[in-house]
């Protein structure tokens, strides 16, 4: 036997500083401890019925091989009747859509397209977190421009400032998440002047664009989708995703929405990414787009529980600004506490059982603002409850 050293001792890691997520940490001890788990990202309750009868339907009619590389033609077909009916904006359903794996994918696929070693991206935190791996694994530099409570606004000076030569990508979210921030019309304008005449790509995630709050207050509370300004439209990928619209995240089923040239870019890394995405379930929300209402009462449905939540939270000493879109509330306790906010999520879920996220996590430096994201697509009474509890502190 010859000595040697063990292969694995000398894999050198490409994503060093990704470890178990918080998602991971807090569900788990939400589990543990039998705490209302409002910390991570999904609905805790069902999808419609119908849906399900859909599905069930293609799986049992045979719809059970490998779908087209882009995506079943009736869903693209589907998706672009949806996109001109709610934005005027048309997509070619044969160049300019294509279906993935949950938007995680067209996020990767779409950064993966543009980003070569070196370029800069930049990255608006608190983000996402599966933007800044994306970038890393490209070879990309993020370059990041802070948002801070209780507005998360964009000071587009700041973002005038960080961009050079060497900017390639940039990263949106609207509706936000964590912050529940919209994008407004200003913000698209903004955004068109600095990138006139650059060799400057746009990544939209807009996954939450169907779930908008206080429409009644004025035009600002509609989605602005970047799709809508011509300028942008013609650079920006716009990624969707059904996950978050039909309460169905475990299907991870998304979409790309880009302009020809990107598209069949787009498509070369979606092909050996996946290739493809699951067959009947395409098929089933082809028919499930077919009526609107599907989509549209998701506003009203979250608002109430939005509204709900934060009536429950009245007379507490925490203090929040609405959520304008997504399903997530942050609130601040800066008048209750000065713990780190990842020392008071953890004792939160153990002392008085409710599991949140730190928003500092959501920072590369984390920023600790003192303030938490808490979910509420839950169950009405699961939320009361919740509050009940928040109020005690
Ligand atoms: C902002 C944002 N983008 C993308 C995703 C991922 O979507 P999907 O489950 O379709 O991959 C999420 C899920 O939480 C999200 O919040």
């Amino acid at each position: 036997m010859t000595n040697h050293t063990p292969i694995l001792t000398s894999l050198k890691s490409k994503l060093p500083n990704v470890g178990t997520t918080i998602f991971t940490v807090m569900s788990k001890l939400a589990t543990e401890t039998g705490a209302i788990n409002l910390s991570q990202g999904f609905p805790g309750f069902d999808c419609s019925p119908e849906l399900v009868s859909l599905v069930e339907q293609y799986l049992r009619k045979g719809f059970n091989q490998y779908a087209p590389m882009t995506g079943v033609p009736a869903l693209r077909e589907a998706i672009a009747q949806k996109t001109a009916d709610q934005y005027g904006v048309n997509y070619d359903p044969e160049t300019e859509i294509t279906i993935t794996s949950g938007a995680t994918e067209a996020i990767f696929a779409a950064v993966t397209a543009v980003v070569r070693p070196g370029d800069e991206v930049l990255v608006f935190e608190p983000a996402y977190d599966s933007y800044v791996p994306a970038i890393d694994l490209n070879g990309g530099i993020p370059v990041y421009v802070t948002l801070t409570p209780p507005d998360y606004g964009i000071d587009w000076q700041v973002v005038r400032e960080k961009i050079t030569d060497k900017t390639r990508l940039i990263m949106v979210n609207t509706p936000h998440n964590p912050t529940g921030h919209v994008w407004t019309t200003d913000d698209l304008t903004q955004l068109a002047t600095l990138v006139r005449d650059r060799d400057i790509w746009i990544v939209s995630d807009e996954v939450y664009e169907h779930i908008l709050f206080d429409r009644s207050a004025g035009p600002g509370h509609v989605h602005h989708s970047l799709m809508t300004h011509p300028e942008l439209r013609e650079r920006t990928f716009i990624i969707g995703s059904f996950g978050k619209t039909f309460h169905i995240t475990g299907w991870k089923i998304g979409y790309c929405l880009a302009p020809k040239e990107l598209s069949v870019e787009f498509r070369k890394i979606h092909q050996y990414l996946t290739f493809s995405t699951v067959t009947p379930i395409q098929y089933a929300l082809a028919d499930y787009l077919k009526e609107p209402d599907n989509y549209r009462q998701l506003s009203a449905f979250y608002q109430r529980k939005r509204d709900l939540f934060l009536a429950g939270l009245q007379g507490s000493r925490f203090t929040w600004k609405p959520a304008e879109g997504s399903f997530f509330q942050t609130v601040s306790y800066d008048a209750i506490t000065d713990e780190p906010d990842y020392d008071l999520a953890i004792r939160l879920t153990k002392e008085i059982g409710v599991a949140s996220i730190p928003v500092s996590v959501f920072y590369h430096q984390k920023n600790d603002y003192k303030i938490l994201r808490f979910c509420f697509a839950k169950d009405d009474a699961v939320l009361e409850e919740a509050a009940q509890r928040l109020r005690k502190l």
